[in-house]
């Protein structure tokens, strides 16, 4: 850990610098959830083989399953041999007590979720949050939720998701709890259609609402529920203003779907090894593809192929 108690190694690659730095180039930051090692291989060989930074989430249940303070050292022990800066954020965190143990462990960020209590709770709770995560280390970005974007990186019967964030709302919200990073809801969802992952529907985001969020906000802006986003709508909220973008169930579809077929190839291969390897491959292309899609780079039809 630095001596501000994050797990950058040198304030120029701080997750703060990196996002204003992308914001000016035109280019958002990929959040890449993980829940096991073959996930974190896979989201730390995108980033070297793009060259790109990533922000590398773990909600509450991924923390449960790796463990908080584990999911921290591996990280870090990632980041000391990567040329390219490697974050990591609590993501949906809704308690005070996650919220603390993800700071103490050393998370560069944390995403304060409070968004299912009414707006006023939502403001306490946030603020309440944020002012502790801030007196563990002041460098963590705080990010907070307001809106309904429904909950769970799964394959979904039927769309979820509520009333969209206004900007006045925005303006509010941030104000009051006094957040760094700020999730609206943008006609994003969490999940996805089996449409979506079979490639014939997409996700369509309200472009126009993030332009008049960013500018009542003035924070950096973050869209969850990224999964199934059409290629031109994630472009152009970039542009709009958001500076990270989440993304998991397309990484959890391709992870069952290569696990599926690498088990099914021979069903005496015992070798963990052997047999996970080619799921950190398959998991790994569709991050790539989605990190030079973020960064304004032509994306291969192969690539994108295996995100649909
Ligand atoms: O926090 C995680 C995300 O918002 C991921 O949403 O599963 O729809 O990509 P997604
Ligand atoms: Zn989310």
């Amino acid at each position: 850990m630095t001596s501000n108690g994050t797990l950058s190694n040198t304030s120029k690659n701080t997750l703060r610098d990196v996002l204003t730095r992308l914001e000016k180039e035109g280019a958002g930051l990929g959040h890449f959830n993980v829940s096991d090692q073959v996930l974190l291989k896979a989201v730390v060989a995108a980033a070297a083989e793009t060259k790109l930074p990533v922000l590398i989430g773990a909600s509450e249940g991924e923390r449960d399953f790796f463990g908080a303070r584990q999911l921290a050292a591996l990280v870090k022990s990632e980041r000391e041999q990567s040329d390219v800066p490697l974050f990591l954020n609590a993501d949906h965190t809704h308690s005070l007590a996650k919220a603390l143990e993800a700071a103490k462990a050393g998370f560069d960020a944390v995403t304060i979720d409070f968004s299912a209590l009414p707006f006023e709770e939502n403001v306490a709770r946030t603020k309440e949050a944020v002012q502790a995560i801030k007196a563990v280390n002041p460098a963590i970005l705080a990010e907070g939720e307001i809106g309904d974007i429904g909950t769970g990186s799964e394959i979904k019967e039927t769309a979820q998701g509520g009333k969209l964030s206004t900007p006045e709302e925005a303006r509010q919200f941030v104000e009051a709890t006094g957040i760094d990073d700020l999730a609206p809801a943008v006609g994003n969802m969490h999940g996805m259609l089996k449409s979506m992952v079979q490639g014939k529907a997409k996700k369509h985001l309200d472009l126009e609402r993030i332009s008049q969020i960013k500018k009542a906000a003035g924070v950096f802006l973050t869209l969850h529920g990224g999964s199934g986003t059409d290629d031109e709508h994630f472009r152009k909220a970039i542009a709009a203003g958001i500076n990270i973008i989440h993304i998991n169930t397309e990484l959890r579809v391709a992870w069952r779907e290569s696990l599926d077929k690498s088990l099914a190839r021979d069903l005496n291969e015992v070798v963990p090894y052997k047999i996970l390897r080619p799921v950190v491959d398959s998991v790994k292309q569709v991050v790539s593809s989605r990190l030079r899609l973020f960064h304004g780079q032509t994306v291969s039809p192969e690539a994108v192929e295996t995100v649909a």
